[in-house]
């Protein structure tokens, strides 16, 4: 008899100061099974390592004599207005960390004041999660199947239930090789709404689940997708300027850069290791959306520096969802508020675009690099 799969159902503002304590948090109430399948990384764990230990590769030049109080963290996506420039990043299977699943989420993350992405392998449907965001903007991510009825029905539900944007991820076209799930002979204990109908998702391990989505992803399914929606198409994954530059060819309206927080293939970079070559390529012509590793205010403050218009939460979220219930999703969200309006006040930037505008320093590995600053600002 298999076993009932019994995620925490408490919902409670939580006390987040550091998201390594959360994370522990997170393991006390979440199943064996489920917790190695959210925290788990690819191979060794080395890129989901350095995903976060790379933030430390630049610093911030604190800034005085700023003049500056109350910084803005607001900012529009998409042409979408948000409290702060972090969106809910894709997850699956979020009925593994709270009862509430994506609902809980999208409630947290609508009274936080910003996007959530819906994950095609999400536990509830895409009504039920619109549903519970209220009105809130919700994007959804698209894993293409083989199976293109499946494709066009669920799409065709996301665009029913006024997803503003469809974000379409080519990092994940196999499993990664994620050895928590293989010691836990993990299988998804619940499942997957989208997938019920075309048969897949509980009981099935994610690469079996994986091995139904189409690998043959190319520039053509970018250009297949925003005609077939008619909304904007992100791409998720991209690491190299090239896939960039091939995303923004085929039709994309902003890029995703993020290697899955370490997931997919171990031995990449880090995610912030690429993200500025990445932003110079693309130079403006679509939007950067950023993630893998953020886990402080001051990482997101580097990503917008280093050319992210937005930064993705993933797992912190997700911590919050299993401790709190939505109201530890918007806790989460709150922490990152307020650990970013306090790097901005000391780095004397008011707001986003300020800074975007910001030079990170590459000490001790390089020279200090001039700041731009305006002569006659400095002598009067
Ligand atoms: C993910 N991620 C993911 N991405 C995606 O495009 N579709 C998905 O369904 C999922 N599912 C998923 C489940 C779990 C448990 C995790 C942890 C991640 C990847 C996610 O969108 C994001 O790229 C990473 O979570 C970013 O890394 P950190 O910051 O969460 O470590
Ligand atoms: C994962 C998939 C679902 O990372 O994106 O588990």
């Amino acid at each position: 008899m298999a076993e009932i799969y019994q995620a925490n159902d408490v919902v409670r503002p939580i006390d987040v100061f550091d998201i390594r304590d959360l994370k522990k948090e997170a393991g006390q109430v979440i199943p064996k099974g489920g917790f190695g399948y959210i925290v788990g990384g690819a191979g060794d764990g080395w890129t989901l390592r350095q995903n976060t230990e790379a933030f430390n590769h630049k610093q911030l030049a604190p800034r005085v004599l700023a003049d500056l109080e109350k910084p803005d963290p607001s900012t529009s996506i998409l042409g979408t207005d948000i409290r702060l420039p972090a969106i809910m990043a894709p997850v699956a299977a979020q009925g593994l960390a709270h009862v509430s699943a994506e609902s809980g989420t999208a409630r947290g993350v609508a009274q936080s004041g910003t996007i959530m992405a819906v994950s095609t392998y999400a536990g509830q449907t895409i009504a039920e999660i619109t549903k519970a965001g209220d009105g809130a903007p919700q994007w959804f991510q698209l894993y293409p199947s083989k199976n293109e009825k499946f494709n066009r029905w669920v799409l065709d539900q996301a665009m029913e239930s006024g997803m503003k944007a469809i974000i379409l991820t080519g990092d994940a076209t196999v499993g990664g090789n994620r050895e928590a799930d293989i010691r836990n002979h993990f299988t998804f204990p619940l499942k997957m709404a989208n997938l019920e109908k075309f048969g897949g998702g509980e009981g099935q391990s994610m690469s079996e689940i994986y091995a139904q989505g189409l690998q043959k992803i190319a520039p053509e399914t970018v250009e297949k997708v925003a005609k077939l929606t008619g909304l904007p198409v992100i791409v998720k994954g991209i690491q190299t300027p090239m896939d960039a530059m091939l995303a923004i060819g085929s039709g994309a309206s902003a890029v995703y850069v993020s290697n899955h927080g370490g997931r997919q293939l171990d031995g990449g970079p880090a995610s912030f290791d690429v993200l500025q070559s990445i932003a110079e390529a693309v130079d403006g012509r679509v939007p950067v959306i950023f993630d893998s590793g953020i886990r402080r205010g001051q990482h997101i403050f580097k990503a917008l520096a280093s050319g992210a218009d937005v930064v993705g939460i993933g797992r912190p979220a997700i911590y919050g969802l299993a401790v709190g219930g939505w109201q530890g999703v918007k806790s989460v969200f709150d922490f990152f508020y307020r650990e970013l309006t306090m790097v901005m006040q000391l780095a004397g930037t008011k707001t986003v675009e300020e800074i975007k505008k910001t030079r990170l320093l590459d000490l001790p590995y390089g020279i200090l690099p001039d700041l731009p600053l305006e002569t006659e600002q400095v002598i009067r």
